[in-house]
């Protein structure tokens, strides 16, 4: 293993009408609360108003963020920051999906700092304080309710960029299987893809000795492909909706990469697609991550025979390990086929037009990855197979 240090303060309120714990959890951090979500599926599910209800009790003032984008836009994280000093705003609380929980922990940061938001975003100005926060997950798939991550993207320049500091851990987040119910079909498959790459992108790693991680993800991922083609079926199943909302938080909370530095390539490949076509993080994954796969696989081939062996249990009987391993491949697309996720670059009508621009953007000046570090030829490569 990698040396570590695992260090995660997000309380996790897990389970059916957790919501009224917001009264409780609230009044520990502030009163004055910004509430945000996104465009409008909190109002029309009902969640809107039990939140507001809970604000209620406390006699919080509350003050409105709404219409958070999916791929939050840096702007619309300044338009909050400016809330929240206008307002003298103390806590904020999060109402949606990884989008909404993104650009609160953004928001969060940037009420503290004078200056622009993509200033931190893109680390020239690193914060030192933060507001406090909670949120209420809507859809499981980032993870980002339980973790220090965010990701924003600068509409004007094309760019979507990770970013991340220990202030912006939420402090409590409230995970109900119930407010998953009314996320539509296909955004339940692309949170499905999003929090198994999640789990591969550490899944594949070169850090030494990795028994029980490489065994935790396993079986996270078994999981969620033994549980998401009947979940996509049975949209409003609690036990289903549960598990799935369970395995997105544990896919990318720490929990799993303790001792290992993941590949995350991929993210970044597909980050540069959402930042220029704006479609769906998971929907961009679907289509890139088994090439990202093929492109690299043999340079590590006793791991992605491993996948395949583990995770889909391929039998190895009679085959060579790269046969093995190509077949977990293929047994991924496949899987992934089977629950109608997108395959190819497009299902979104984006073919060969900006792909050097996107290359440029994904690569950094050192290379992208820990598997094979991927140069701009490579992932120009990944996305022409992808097309
Ligand atoms: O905006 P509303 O109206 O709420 O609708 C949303 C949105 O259109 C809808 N939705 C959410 N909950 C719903 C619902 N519709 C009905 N019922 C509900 N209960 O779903 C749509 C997508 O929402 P979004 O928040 O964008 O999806 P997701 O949670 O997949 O978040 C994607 C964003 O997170 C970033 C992605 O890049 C992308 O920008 N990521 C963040 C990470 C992190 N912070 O750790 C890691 C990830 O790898 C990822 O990059
Ligand atoms: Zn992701």
């Amino acid at each position: 293993m990698d040396n570590f240090t695992y260090w995660n303060p997000t309380k996790l309120i897990f389970g059916k009408g957790q919501i009224e714990k917001l009264k409780t959890e609230i009044p520990v951090h502030g009163k004055k609360v910004l509430l945000v979500y996104g465009g409008g599926s909190v109002k029309r599910n009902g969640l809107y108003d039990q939140v507001i209800a809970q604000l209620k009790e406390i006699e919080a003032t509350v003050v409105e963020l709404a219409g958070v984008e999916p791929n939050p836009r840096s702007t619309t994280a300044q338009k909050g920051a400016e809330l929240c000093k206008e307002h003298d705003i103390d806590f904020i609380l999060a109402v949606g999906g990884g989008s909404v929980i993104d650009c609160v922990k953004a928001i969060a940061v940037a009420a503290k700092y004078d200056g622009d938001v993509w200033d931190i975003v893109t680390r020239k100005f690193i914060p030192t304080e933060a507001l406090p926060f909670g949120t209420v997950l809507t859809l499981a798939a980032t993870g980002s309710e339980m973790n220090s991550g965010s990701v924003i993207t600068n509409w004007e320049t094309k760019e979507k960029k990770g970013w991340g500091s220990p202030l912006v851990f939420p402090k409590f987040s409230i995970l109900d299987p119930v407010n998953t119910y009314t996320v539509p079909k296909n955004q339940t498959i692309y949170g499905i893809v999003d929090m198994m790459c999640h789990v591969m992108e550490d899944y594949f790693h070169r850090s030494p000795n990795t028994p029980l991680q490489d065994k935790y993800s396993e079986s996270l991922l078994r999981t969620v492909i033994e549980v998401g083609p009947k979940l996509v079926n049975d949209l409003e199943n609690y036990e289903l909706r549960e598990t799935i909302l369970y395995c997105g938080t544990m896919a990318l909370n720490g929990t799993l990469r303790m001792g290992i530095t993941g590949d995350w390539a991929s993210h970044r490949i597909e980050h540069a697609v959402s930042a220029v076509y704006d479609i769906p993080h998971g929907g961009g994954l679907a289509i890139l991550y088994p090439n990202w796969m093929k492109h690299v696989a043999d340079e590590y081939i006793t791991r992605f025979a491993q996948f395949a062996e583990n995770v889909f249990h391929i039998s190895s009987e009679g085959k060579t390990e790269q046969e093995v391993a190509y077949e977990g491949i293929d047994a991924l697309r496949n899987f992934w086929n089977s629950i109608e996720a997108p395959s190819r670059l497009a299902d979104y009508d984006i073919d060969e037009e900006f792909i050097e621009t996107m290359a440029e953007k994904a690569a950094d000046s050192g290379g992208i990855g820990t598997i094979k570090k991927l140069t701009k030829e490579d992932i120009i490569d990944i996305y022409r197979n992808s097309l």
